[in-house]
C-alpha cells in the first residue's frame, strides 16, 4: 500500500471513528438509563428483552391512552403546517382539522409510488421543544451543525410524541372504494406494493341502509364485484369543512388521492377516515416506534394479538406492528427486524435490501440528518457507517425526524 492510500485510509477510519461516536449516543448503554425518564429502565429492558408480546403490550397501552378521550389526543395536536410556520404564535386548529402542508426546501417527500392525506402531528411536548429550541428555522440548524458540540440537536423531552396519520377521503352518499392490506394477497413486489394495487377493497358505505354485505365499486380502472360493505362508523372519521377543503386544493398529493379515490376534488361535507398512524415516542433516545392500520377483519393474526379491551369502537378496527430497535427481534426471513406500514412504507421499491414490506422504522429515520439527504433506498438493520452518505460525521442528526431538515424555514 503506497503512501496516499494509507493516508486515506486513516482520514477513513478517523472519520467512521467520529461518525460510531455520534451515532452511538443514539444507543445508550443498558447501564444508564436516561434520567428525566422513570420508564427508560422498563422501556430498555423492552428493546433488549425482544418479547414481542411485552412490546406489543407497552405500544397497545400507549395508543389506548392516546384514543381514550370523547375525541383522540391528536385531534389538539398542532400539525405541520404550525410548527414549521414563520410566526412565533401562530397556532392553527389541532389536528387534521388544522391541515397547512408547509413549504419544502428539499424536493418533494411525498409522491412516491400512491398518494395518501398524510399528516404529521406533534404532541405539546414535542412541539413546545422544536420551537423553543428554534429547530422549525434553518439558521439554528446551520449554526448547530456548524458549531454544536454533541452532533446533534438537544434531546428531546421524554414525553414527546410525534405521529404521521394518513387519511383516505370517502363521499358522503354512494360508495367509495378503498384498498384492504392483506399480506398473503400481496406478495412483496420489487418495484413497492403501493395501494393503488392492492388486491382487494371494500366499499365505504356512510349511508349503510342496504341489506347486502357486499357491493360492485370500480376502483382505477379495475371492477371489484364483490366488495365487502363496510359502514363509516368503522373508522375514526372526520368531516371536511371548507377550510380544510382549501388547504387540500392547494396541496398536489391530498388532491391526487381525491381524484382517485372520488373522482373529484374534495369537497366540504367529505368525509376523512383514517386509515394508517405511524407514531413515535421518545421514551428511548432512539424513540419508540409502531405502524397501526385498519383492516375490516381486525381480530385475525399476528397483528391482533394482545389488543387491550380498552380500545373502544372504531379504534378496535386497528392492526399495528411495533420496533423498539433496528435488527431485533430477528424477522422470520433471518433478517433484522421489520416494522412498516402498509399505506406509508409498502410502496418503497427493492433496491437491493428490500423494499418497503421489510423495511424498520428506526433503519431508515436514524440517517435522518441535514441538509436533507435521500431517505431511500430501503436499509436494513444497523447503520452502515462506511458507506452511508447520510451518515457522514459532519452532518447534523436531527434526532430522527425526517421532517425538520426540508421544512426548517429560511429567515
Ligand atoms: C425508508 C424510510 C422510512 C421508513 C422505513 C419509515 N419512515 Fe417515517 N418518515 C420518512 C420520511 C422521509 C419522513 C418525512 C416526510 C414528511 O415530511 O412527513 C417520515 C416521517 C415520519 C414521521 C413524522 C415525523 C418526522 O419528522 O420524522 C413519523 C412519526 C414517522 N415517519 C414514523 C415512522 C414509523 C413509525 C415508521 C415505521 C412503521 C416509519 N416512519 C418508517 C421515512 C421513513
Amino acid at each position: 500500500m503506497g503512501p496516499s492510500r494509507l493516508h486515506l485510509a486513516q482520514g477513513t477510519l478517523a472519520a467512521l471513528a467520529l461518525a460510531a461516536a455520534v451515532l452511538l449516543q443514539g444507543q445508550p448503554p443498558a447501564a444508564s438509563p436516561r434520567s428525566d425518564n422513570p420508564l427508560a429502565d422498563s422501556v430498555e429492558s423492552l428493546r433488549l428483552g425482544g418479547d414481542v408480546m411485552a412490546q406489543r403490550r407497552h405500544i397497545w397501552t400507549a395508543f389506548a391512552e392516546m384514543v381514550s378521550g370523547e375525541e383522540p389526543a391528536f385531534a389538539h395536536w398542532q400539525g405541520e403546517g404550525g410548527v414549521f410556520s414563520a410566526e412565533a404564535a401562530a397556532r392553527r386548529p389541532g389536528g387534521i382539522q388544522g391541515f397547512l402542508r408547509p413549504k419544502s426546501i428539499g424536493g418533494d417527500l411525498h409522491l412516491i409510488g400512491a398518494p395518501i392525506i398524510a399528516y404529521n402531528l406533534f404532541n405539546p411536548a414535542a412541539f413546545a421543544h422544536i420551537r423553543d429550541q428554534g429547530l422549525y428555522r434553518k439558521a439554528t440548524l446551520d449554526r448547530l451543525q456548524l458549531t454544536g458540540k454533541t452532533g446533534s440537536v438537544p434531546p428531546f423531552p421524554a414525553a414527546a410524541i410525534v405521529i404521521k396519520t394518513a387519511w383516505w377521503p370517502v363521499a358522503p352518499e354512494g360508495l367509495t372504494a378503498m384498498p384492504v392490506w392483506d399480506p398473503e394477497l400481496n406478495p412483496p413486489d420489487p418495484n413497492g406494493n403501493p395501494h393503488l394495487g392492492w388486491a382487494r377493497v371494500v366499499a365505504v358505505d356512510p349511508a349503510n341502509n342496504s341489506p347486502d354485505k357486499t357491493a360492485a365499486v370500480q376502483f382505477i380502472g379495475r371492477s371489484f364485484p364483490g366488495a365487502r360493505r363496510v359502514q363509516l362508523e368503522a373508522f375514526h372519521h372526520v368531516a371536511v369543512d371548507a377550510a380544510m377543503a382549501k388547504q387540500f386544493a392547494l396541496d398536489p398529493e391530498s388532491n391526487r388521492t381525491a381524484i382517485l379515490a372520488l373522482g373529484r376534488p374534495i369537497a366540504v361535507n367529505d368525509r376523512l377516515a383514517l386509515v394508517g398512524i405511524n407514531m413515535m415516542t421518545h421514551e428511548q433516545q432512539d424513540w419508540v416506534w409502531a405502524a397501526f392500520w385498519w383492516h375490516d377483519r381486525p381480530e385475525v393474526g399476528p397483528f391482533a394479538a394482545d389488543r387491550p379491551s380498552a380500545l373502544r369502537g372504531p379504534w378496535r378496527n386497528y392492526l399495528m406492528q411495533a420496533a423498539f430497535d433496528a435488527e431485533t427481534p430477528r424477522a422470520s426471513d433471518g433478517g433484522a427486524h421489520i416494522c412498516f406500514n402498509p399505506w406509508l412504507e409498502a410502496r418503497f421499491p427493492d433496491h437491493g435490501q428490500g423494499g418497503g414490506t421489510v423495511s424498520n422504522c428506526l433503519s431508515c429515520h436514524q440517517r435522518a440528518s441535514y441538509p436533507a439527504a435521500p431517505f431511500l433506498p430501503v436499509t436494513r438493520g444497523a447503520p452502515n457507517l462506511r458507506e452511508d452518505p447520510a451518515l457522514a460525521p459532519d452532518r447534523l442528526r436531527t434526532s430522527f425526524l425526517w421532517s425538520l431538515p426540508p421544512h426548517a424555514k429560511r429567515d
